[in-house]
């Protein structure tokens, strides 16, 4: 027990901040009993050089605390941790919302042309420093997002996130068949350029890189090769692609691997599923390939918005839980359709619905913020309040709106009043988001 907190003649680097907060420290399925969360109604978040000192209930902090430390008010709102995007690609900002196509059409007809447009090194500016505001705006803190195959595009997002001091994880696209000319890389190309890009970037600041092959069917064998000895000589950075999206995908990558068992069998045949591989979609896996990923220290990206958009299909939530993989929560915006990650969590309670199988609230919470940290091998930085976490955090506005404020006012329970944040929510309840303690966004 401590029995004075001073600003340790820092006041600069010392805060308090004062309000409810809501936090996960386990995975709740693993805790039946306790649900696994943290309520606090009346709050105090110590940060101290811009990582948590301590959370605990105001009335017991407050007598403690120095003059010098300005306690920031945030009472009447909700803080929760910094969201978690698990996949999301910048460079389809601009095409969000286009209509008609399932995936490989889509791709054709909306993707390549909008990732050419990637070669113009100002356009990737531009485009990299709306998408990061947009993160923000969204309370999107931390996040695992793919380039072009434009080496360029890489500089551009990681500029733009250490405006921010973002938590971000990008990397190159790698692209050496089934895809535009100008778009195409080459074994070579997609290693050296990875390369420099790893020794540029990775570890920088609070960034990370991922090498990141598009999915199998934009890979020769020759590639994938070249990516698995690249990923074995960092086997810190991260791997990122998607695997298992859609029929007419999953038929192809048959063709184009005969000698593969599965479509995920062709990642971990090439060395690229491993800890700190993320996967997105992985909705037409069977039982072997969930055992085989869950085992390989891989993580799926489960991305709602997109699946139903594209009409992809329903990720089966109760599947990867039962056989313990990582899973995170993706917006994987230009095919998802909202860069909001409490949107993003209500259709992912649809989909768990329609299986018959509700997500609680705190799987919701977890599925956001600490299981995706999780699924990234971030937990130990980011995800919740404990000490010595970076103290990445939004404040939620239960009156954001109308309807939210009536239907929040009307619950009984934490548990039932953040559900309805969830289903009701969306970029007007983020009222600020702080990053390392600092404040990026304000709503007002
Ligand atoms: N599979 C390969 N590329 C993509 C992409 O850009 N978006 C989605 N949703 N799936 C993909
Ligand atoms: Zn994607």
């Amino acid at each position: 027990m401590i029995s004075s907190i001073s600003s340790a003649g820092n006041s600069t680097g010392t805060r308090a901040f004062r309000s409810s907060f809501l936090h996960c420290v386990s995975d709740p399925v693993d805790n039946a009993g306790d649900q696994g969360w943290l309520y606090l109604e009346d709050g105090l978040l110590l940060i101290r050089d811009g990582k948590v000192e301590m959370l605990d209930h105001a009335d017991s902090v407050l007598p403690q605390l120095s003059d010098d430390i300005p306690v920031e008010d945030y009472r009447g709102k909700l803080i929760v941790p910094g969201f978690v995007d698990t996949h999301i690609h910048y460079p389809q900002t601009d095409m969000i919302a286009s209509h008609g196509e399932q995936l490989l059409d889509w791709l054709e007809k909306y993707t390549f042309p909008t990732e050419r447009r990637f070669a113009d090194v100002n356009y990737a500016n531009d485009v990299a420093e709306f998408f990061t505001d947009e993160l923000i705006r969204n309370g999107t803190t931390s996040a695992l997002v793919l380039g072009t195959v434009h080496q360029h595009s890489v500089d551009a997002i990681f500029n733009s996130a250490l405006r921010y001091n973002l938590r971000l994880v990008a990397g190159k696209v790698l692209m050496d068949r089934n895809c535009p000319d100008d778009l195409r890389d080459s074994p070579d190309i997609a290693y050296t350029e990875s390369k420099a890009l790893i020794e540029r970037w990775h570890g920088q600041s609070r960034l990370s890189y991922a090498i990141t092959p598009r999915f199998a069917p934009t890979s020769t064998d020759a590639q994938l090769v070249k990516m698995g000895q690249l990923a074995q000589e960092h086997p810190d950075v991260f791997v990122h692609t998607h695997v298992a999206e859609n029929t007419s995908e999953v038929d192809w990558v048959k063709q184009l691997f005969p000698k593969s068992r599965s479509y995920l069998d062709v990642y971990d045949q090439f060395g690229l599923l491993r800890d700190r591989a993320v996967l997105a979609h992985c909705i037409y896996l069977d039982e072997p390939d969930r055992m085989r990923l869950a085992g390989s220290g891989a993580a799926m990206s489960f991305c709602p918005t997109s699946n139903l958009f594209l009409g992809s299909g329903l990720f089966d939530f109760s599947a990867a839980k039962d056989c313990n993989a990582r899973v995170g929560l993706g917006t994987d915006v230009g095919a998802g359709t909202s860069f909001n990650m409490l949107q993003t969590l209500a259709e992912a309670y649809k989909v768990a619905q329609l299986a018959g199988r509700p997500m609680s609230a705190h799987e919701l919470l977890y599925l956001a913020t600490l299981g995706s940290a999780k699924s990234l091998y971030l937990d130990d930085k980011i995800g919740n309040f404990e000490q010595n976490k970076e103290a990445d955090f939004v404040v939620l506005d239960w009156a954001a709106t109308e309807l939210l404020k009536r239907r929040s006012d009307a619950a009984n329970d934490i548990a039932e009043k953040f559900f309805a944040m969830v289903m009701l929510g969306d970029d007007r309840a983020v009222f600020a988001t702080h990053i390392m303690g600092n404040c990026v966004y304000t709503r007002d």
